[in-house]
């Protein structure tokens, strides 16, 4: 593993493996009375969120939590970047304060690449949204949730097809999804009106159409993008409930994809919008499964940037607990 994790695209194969199973492995973490484990102990992480977020920063948190580090929580509002302090400053506040890693969202992209490469923090970088430009730790979390529905669990996402529909145009999490599942082997479909998609979408490895109702009978799980309001600057559809006739996705859409296709959405959604009531909340979504997947997700990314080096033959690690000896010799 690097240092960071900036973009989807760090994650060659292996390494993308690796955060999956190690996720699998921490999952089991879950069914111990005390769900913790000492791996993180006298370690710092800052979660630093200079844009809204409800499951990231939670999760984040939780993750770092579970793994015994202390964790900073710092937010925009309410801080000195109100009275106009830069990322810089900011940053050099974090490092004087000792942080091991920091996990960025801004609503700027390259904002987190610009803190792991500018020299003002020493410990490791972890992007959590960066304006429309990346969410690989979103991404993880939803190749994760496929493979636990579609693969057994630790198997393999070759093959299989993934539709990605709504507002690309906005989205980190289409980007991030799409680097990620292709790396995986999987198949993906982009679906959006040809104002929402970005220009140069015709590079990215997948394919794309304007046509979501020519996909749905092939599709293995369909990720519904949210309609990114706050990010446009401009009328990019005539109305919302025309947007939702040709993209939305309805049980009569849910009916004609395969019997063990599933549903997803990256949250927040827009119910009545990309997604309907019915749907959201249907025996198909996998919506608040994928949140819950994104604290094992982020353990293991924690977990291994700034822990997994050390595990081993006589570490915390190697403990009587299964969850533990599991860990230990997957890290040995
Ligand atoms: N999916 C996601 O990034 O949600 P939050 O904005 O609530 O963190």
């Amino acid at each position: 593993m690097n240092r960071h994790l900036l973009s989807a695209a760090d994650l060659d194969r292996d390494n993308a493996l690796l955060v999956l199973d190690t996720a699998t492995q921490l999952a089991a973490l879950t069914d111990r009375a005390v769900k913790k484990l000492p791996t993180l102990r006298g370690r710092t992480v800052v979660n630093l969120f200079f844009e809204d977020s409800t499951r990231t920063r939670i999760s984040f948190e939780a993750a770092a939590k579970r793994l015994s580090a202390d964790v900073i929580n710092f937010a925009a509002k309410g801080s000195s970047v109100s009275k106009g302090e830069s990322l810089k400053d900011t940053a050099l506040t974090l490092e004087a304060m000792g942080a091991d890693a920091v996990v960025i969202r801004h609503s700027a992209s390259g904002a987190a690449h610009r803190l792991a490469h500018s020299g003002w923090i020493g410990g490791s970088v972890i992007n959590a949204g960066d304006g429309t430009h990346e969410h690989p730790t979103q991404a993880l979390l939803d190749a994760y949730t496929m493979r636990h529905h579609l693969a057994g669990g630790t198997g393999d996402l070759s093959g299989r097809r993934v539709t990605i529909v709504g507002d690309v145009l906005h989205s980190r999490v289409a980007r991030s999804n799409v680097l990620l599942l292709t790396t995986l082997g999987a198949e993906v479909t982009l679906v959006a009106p040809p104002t929402l998609l970005p220009v140069g979408v015709e590079q990215w490895p997948c394919e794309t159409t304007y046509d979501l109702d020519s996909v749905l009978a092939t599709t293995d799980a369909i990720m519904m993008l949210r309609v990114n309001r706050e990010r446009m600057n401009a009328q990019y559809f005539p109305s919302a409930r025309e947007y939702s006739r040709r993209y939305g996705l309805d049980v009569k859409r849910m009916n004609q994809l395969p019997e063990h296709s599933i549903v997803m959405h990256p949250g927040p959604m827009n119910r009545g919008v990309e997604i309907a009531n019915d749907v959201a909340d249907s025996a198909r979504s996998v919506i608040v499964e994928q949140v819950t997947n994104g604290v094992n997700v982020r353990m293991a990314v924690l977990y291994l940037l700034l822990g997994g080096a050390q595990l081993g033959a006589g570490s915390e690690l190697d403990t009587p607990d299964p969850a533990a000896a599991v860990l230990t010799e997957a890290t040995r």
